[in-house]
């Protein structure tokens, strides 16, 4: 029997990191937007992987419970890669929150009751929760614990306390972390592991978006201006996904490693630093 992969967002990073780690694997592949996972799913298929296409929304229980169920009809659900998501310049500050934030501790919470034992999962985050001042001891603690259902209602998150769709973007990737580290000692309990990654712009449908929105001169000049002078590809991704999803990363969990060419360094101690 094939162990059993789930793969959320069938994106370019989503596909970059299934790729690497999902030959032999039954891979189900969920999104809400049924023209993207239906697309992916034939790439990967013609390139030999065995691919499910299910239909999921990431901000609801009932959609993630579903497609939990279904994966669970191939047997143990060993791989989770969570690559669905939204960015500031595609949704309103309650979507992205509801779907990044909200949704990502649900999948983790879920996965996390079910994964087999050797498991691993990767979700991913992004560095733009890097480029925020620091919250207080009492505020991630909230974001890595309070129960699902309740981290809507958190003060933090109220409309009056969320600037606009880049600052809901930026606490759904923070709290993206502190769940991470949170569950992953219920993961270990279950002999699984699970780690973050935090990216800076990687060239995929997502950050075209955001390069044609309101924040287009504000992504251009951070990549340009970051230590590697570029954006980066979902292939990079991949490559630290790998590492963490593989044997060598077997010590590794709880952990967000960055993968952002520098731009966080440079945010506070160079030519990204925001003007006083
Ligand atoms: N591309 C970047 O520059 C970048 C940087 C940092 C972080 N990220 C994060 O990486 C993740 C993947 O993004 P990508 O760049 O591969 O984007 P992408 O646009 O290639 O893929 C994202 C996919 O998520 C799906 N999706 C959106 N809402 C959903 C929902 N409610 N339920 C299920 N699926 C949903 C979309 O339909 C899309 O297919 C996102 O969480 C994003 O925030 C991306």
């Amino acid at each position: 029997m094939k162990e059993v992969m789930i793969v959320t967002g069938a994106g370019q990073i989503s596909m970059a990191i299934t790729r690497r780690i999902g030959f032999g694997k039954k891979i189900i592949l969920g999104d809400k937007n049924m023209n993207n996972c239906k697309t992916i799913a034939k790439i990967m298929t013609d390139a030999g992987f065995d691919v499910e296409p299910f239909e999921m929304d990431l901000s609801s229980r009932e959609s993630i419970l579903k497609m939990i169920a279904k994966a669970q009809e191939f047997g143990e659900i060993k791989y989770l890669v969570n690559g669905a998501g939204v960015s500031p310049s595609q949704a309103s500050i309650e979507t992205i929150l509801k779907v990044d934030l909200y949704g990502t501790a649900v999948l983790l919470e879920e996965v996390g009751k079910i994964i087999t034992k050797g498991g691993c999962g990767v979700t991913i985050s992004s560095q733009s929760g890097w480029r925020m001042p620091q919250l207080t001891a009492e505020q991630d603690e909230q974001l890595a614990t309070t129960p699902t259902e309740e981290l809507l209602s958190l003060e933090i998150l109220q409309p009056e306390n969320i600037k606009d769709t880049l600052h809901a973007y930026q606490m759904a990737k923070r709290c993206n972390e502190k769940r991470v580290m949170a569950e992953c000692v219920k993961w270990g309990e279950r002999g699984a592991r699970l780690n973050d990654i935090a990216p800076e712009i990687i060239v995929t449908p997502l950050a075209i978006d955001e390069f044609n929105g309101i924040r287009g001169d504000f992504y251009k000049n951070m990549f340009a201006k970051c230590p590697a002078g570029r954006p980066g590809t979902a292939d990079e991704v991949a490559n630290v996904a790998e590492l963490l999803m593989s044997g060598k990363g077997a010590f590794i969990t709880g952990s967000t490693f960055l993968i952002d060419g520098g731009a966080t360094s440079s945010f506070f101690y160079g030519s990204l630093r925001p003007e006083q």
